[in-house]
This record gives C-alpha cells, sequence and structure tokens, in this order.
C-alpha cells in the first residue's frame, strides 16, 4: 500500500511509525519498570513493618506503630480480627481495587497465625497516573513532533529531485543549447539523475536537431528551384502560345506557387518544433471556407469522375471565418485524396458549416482501435493496404500533417464511422489560434 503513496508521503509516513514504534517500546518500559519498582519496594517496606510489628511492638506488648495509612491485623488477636474481604488473600504482597480507592495488602503467616497490613495508596496511586499522563503525553507529541520532521525533511529530500522535474519537464530543455543539467547538482543520487537526463536530452536533442534540418533544409533548398519555375513561367507567359499551351502553363505556375506555399509550411512547422515562431506576416492572404472548397472541389472533381464516385459539396450553414488558404487547402485535399482512394464506390461528400467541415464517403470506414493512431506519422490503417494495392503505397503521413497544421491553427480533428459504414473526417476551427486575414 505504502509504495502507492507519493514519495514524500512515505518518507513522513516512515518516520511516524519509526517514532510510534521506538516510543511506544519505550513507554511501555516505563510503565513496566514503575509497575516492577513499586512492586518490590513497597513489598520489601511492609515486610519490614509488618515484621517489626510482629517481632517488637507484639512482642513488647504495645500496640502496632504505623502510621496512620497503615491497619494492621491478625487472625489469633480478636482486637485486630481480619476483616471478611481480606481473608481469602494470598501470602505475600497483593495490590487491591476498592471502587475509586487502592490499597496494598502484605500478608505472611507464622506457625499458623496469618498477619495482614493493609496499606492505603491513594497518594502514590495519584503520582503514577500523573506519570503516565506525562508518558502519554510524551509519546502523542513525538508522534506529532517525527510527522511535523517528517514534513520538513521529506520536503528537503524531494526538493532537488522536483526541481529537477521541473526542469526536465521544461520544453526549452530540447533546445539545442540548453545548459546540461547535472552541473547545478550534488555528485549524489540525485547528481546521477540529472547526468542520466542530460544523456538522454543530449540524444534526444540531437535526433531533433537532425529531424529539423532535414525539414527545414528540404523546404528551404526547394524554394530556389521553384522560384525558378515560377520566374521561367513569367517569360514563358509572354511568349506567344497555343490556348491548350497557356492553359497547362497556367497550371504549371499555380501548382509551383502551390509547393512553395508548402515549403513555406514545412518550414514553419520545422522552426515550430524548436519553439522559434514564425512572423504571421509570413502568410498574408486569407480565405473563405467556401471559396477554398470550391477550389478544391475543381481539383478533385475530376479524379472522382474517373472513379465513378458520386461527389458533392454541401452547404449546411455558411461560415464567415477567414483562413489561410495553404493551410485549410492542404487539411481538405488530404482527406479528400483519401477518401478518394479509400472508397471502391459509392460516394464522397465536402460538407461546409459554421465553423467546420466534414468529409464524408461510403468506404470501408476505420476500424474503431486505429481511430486514434492513423494520425501518427508512417501508420497506415489494416484496411488501407487492401484496397490501395493496386494504387501503390502511401507512407501513412497524411493525417498526421493534417493533425500538425490543426494543433498548429488551434483546430479540431476527429473522426468517426457513418452508420452505412463509411468515415467522417470533421474539422472544427473551435478556437482558431490565428486565421491570416487580409
Ligand atoms: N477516408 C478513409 N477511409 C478509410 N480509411 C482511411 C481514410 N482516410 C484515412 N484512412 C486510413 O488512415 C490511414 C492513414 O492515412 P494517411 O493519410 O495518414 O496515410 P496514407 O493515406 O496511408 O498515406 P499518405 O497519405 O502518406 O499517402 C490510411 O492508411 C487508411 O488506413
Ligand atoms: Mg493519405
Amino acid at each position: 500500500m505504502a509504495s502507492k503513496q507519493p514519495f514524500a508521503r512515505r518518507i513522513v509516513i516512515a518516520f511516524v511509525l519509526m517514532t510510534m514504534l521506538v516510543s511506544g517500546v519505550f513507554s511501555l518500559s516505563i510503565v513496566a519498570v514503575v509497575h516492577l519498582i513499586e512492586e518490590r519496594l513497597i513489598s520489601e517496606e511492609m515486610q519490614r513493618d509488618l515484621d517489626s510489628v510482629i517481632h517488637g511492638d507484639l512482642k513488647r506488648g504495645h500496640s502496632p506503630r504505623l502510621n496512620a495509612k497503615t491497619m494492621f491485623y491478625a487472625s489469633n488477636l480478636p482486637e485486630y480480627a481480619i476483616p471478611e474481604a481480606y481473608k481469602g488473600l494470598d501470602e505475600g504482597f497483593t495490590e487491591l481495587l476498592d471502587g475509586d480507592q487502592a490499597f496494598y495488602a502484605y500478608v505472611q503467616e507464622i506457625n499458623g497465625v496469618r498477619y495482614l497490613l493493609i496499606q492505603d495508596q491513594g497518594e502514590f496511586e495519584a503520582h503514577e497516573r500523573a506519570l503516565f499522563s506525562v508518558v502519554f503525553a510524551g509519546f502523542i507529541l513525538a508522534v506529532l513532533g517525527a510527522w511535523g520532521l517528517g514534513w520538513v525533511m521529506a520536503g528537503r529530500v524531494m526538493a532537488p529531485v522536483s526541481r529537477l522535474a521541473q526542469q526536465v519537464r521544461h520544453r526549452d530543455q530540447l533546445l539545442p543549447l540548453a545548459p546540461p543539467l547535472a552541473p547545478e547538482y550534488p555528485d549524489d543520487e540525485v547528481g546521477q539523475l540529472a547526468a542520466a537526463f542530460d544523456g538522454t536530452l543530449g540524444h534526444l536533442r540531437q535526433t531533433l536537431e537532425r529531424e529539423r534540418l532535414f525539414t527545414s533544409d528540404v523546404s528551404h533548398e526547394l524554394r530556389t528551384p521553384l522560384m525558378v519555375i515560377a520566374t521561367s513561367c513569367e517569360l514563358l507567359q509572354q511568349a506567344p502560345l497555343e490556348t491548350h499551351q497557356r492553359e497547362q502553363l497556367m497550371r504549371i505556375v499555380h501548382a509551383s506557387g502551390e509547393m512553395r506555399e508548402l515549403a513555406q509550411i514545412f518550414l514553419q512547422l520545422a522552426r515550430e518544433k524548436a519553439g522559434e515562431k514564425v512572423n504571421e506576416s509570413d502568410f498574408t492572404v486569407s480565405v473563405g471556407l467556401a471559396q477554398e472548397a470550391e477550389h478544391q472541389c475543381g481539383h478533385w472533381r475530376e479524379s472522382m469522375a474517373g472513379k465513378c464516385l458520386d461527389f458533392e459539396c454541401l452547404v449546411e450553414s455558411e461560415d464567415d471565418g477567414r483562413y489561410n488558404p495553404t493551410l485549410l487547402g492542404t487539411v481538405m485535399s488530404n482527406l479528400l485524396r483519401n477518401a478518394l482512394h479509400y472508397t471502391e464506390h459509392g460516394h464522397v461528400r465536402l460538407i461546409l458549416e459554421t465553423g467546420g467541415f466534414r468529409v464524408e464517403d461510403s468506404g470501408p470506414g476505420i476500424p474503431e482501435d486505429e481511430q486514434e493512431s492513423i494520425f501518427q506519422p508512417f501508420i497506415r490503417g489494416s484496411r488501407a493496404r487492401g484496397a490501395r494495392g493496386a494504387r501503390g503505397e502511401g507512407l501513412g503521413l497524411g493525417l498526421s500533417l493534417v493533425k500538425r497544421i490543426c494543433a498548429h491553427q488551434g483546430w479540431r480533428i476527429t473522426v468517426d464511422n457513418l452508420p452505412d459504414g463509411g468515415s467522417r473526417f470533421r474539422v472544427e476551427f473551435k478556437e482558431v489560434k490565428r486565421s491570416a486575414s487580409a
């Protein structure tokens, strides 16, 4: 049970239990010793008194000379006849309790005659009670003291561990130049723990840095050839071209524009990973939901028709938000691309609503236990491979990018299955963190 308690509480429990054991044994020993000494000392004293009465006072014909608290009785002397209540007492020392009163009795038998001394021990009993109260109060104080001390000690022992945990949790620890943790701690167990964290965080930092550099290098290096394509297209546009050639050229211009924006997004996502925010001014264009949906529908209509899918774009309710076209377009096109790839017949619908949109299809749907994992990079669903085998394998990266863009924008993406078996992806622009407004 104790192992499930927080560590600080376990230290306090150990302190309290230890003190209860030690001071409990100590208190009980005091009580036992007091009882033992009481019996030994008083029985010896009473024996001496009885001897002096029998062999001294009675022999000389005196009445017993005893203090006011002690009574003498003898079985052969009618004037000192033993009261009924004391007749059955055993020989030797006995402690008697009579209601609130307490007595010591000492019986001695000499030549068939029973002699008895009875001593009122009320005063001693009162002292004894006071002593036991003090011992009990000492016990309680010791336990309370241990509890308080335990908390203080636990706080001190745990403070470096809590500080280390806080430092490890801090996202700055993953920054490339984060200072090592170990030098801040003495070379004890916590210091060793800090050194172990330094090692692991170092590996993690290197891995993240490699990934970040790869993404940013690729995105960065793509910009130059894309600029070359764009400039060449601009020059070509000025040349005399046939209508269908101009159409093809416009498609190239459009595609290279999209690629430039995508490279910019990847660069931004890669930079944000390292905690470095990019200026809002990087994206200055905004788009309405219906406008982007129309653009996407135009793009996907042909492919849907090629697969004999019934493709519709429905407006359930109006939305007046403004969004970054590349980000919204990437999310929408990935969901539509998946719907196209994984639906063999039936329909695909893009449904617009206030503050979001849904992509529904009549494909195989997504098993419930995969609905979370498909958003992880490089994870593909179990039904995907069979359905998509003929079209070549995907990498399992589309939904992970969608999820990252949604997280970046403060949007929420959810997935469930429709009653007739197809899947439904829903994007809600709930707490829109930043929509680039024109
Ligand atoms: N509309 C859908 N219907 C059924 N399954 C889907 C649908 N959309 C996604 N999935 C499942 O989710 C998995 C992950 O999708 P994701 O887009 O991330 O990767 P992918 O499509 O397999 O590959 P990539 O997008 O990288 O080319 C898919 O492999 C598929 O199993
Ligand atoms: Mg995909």
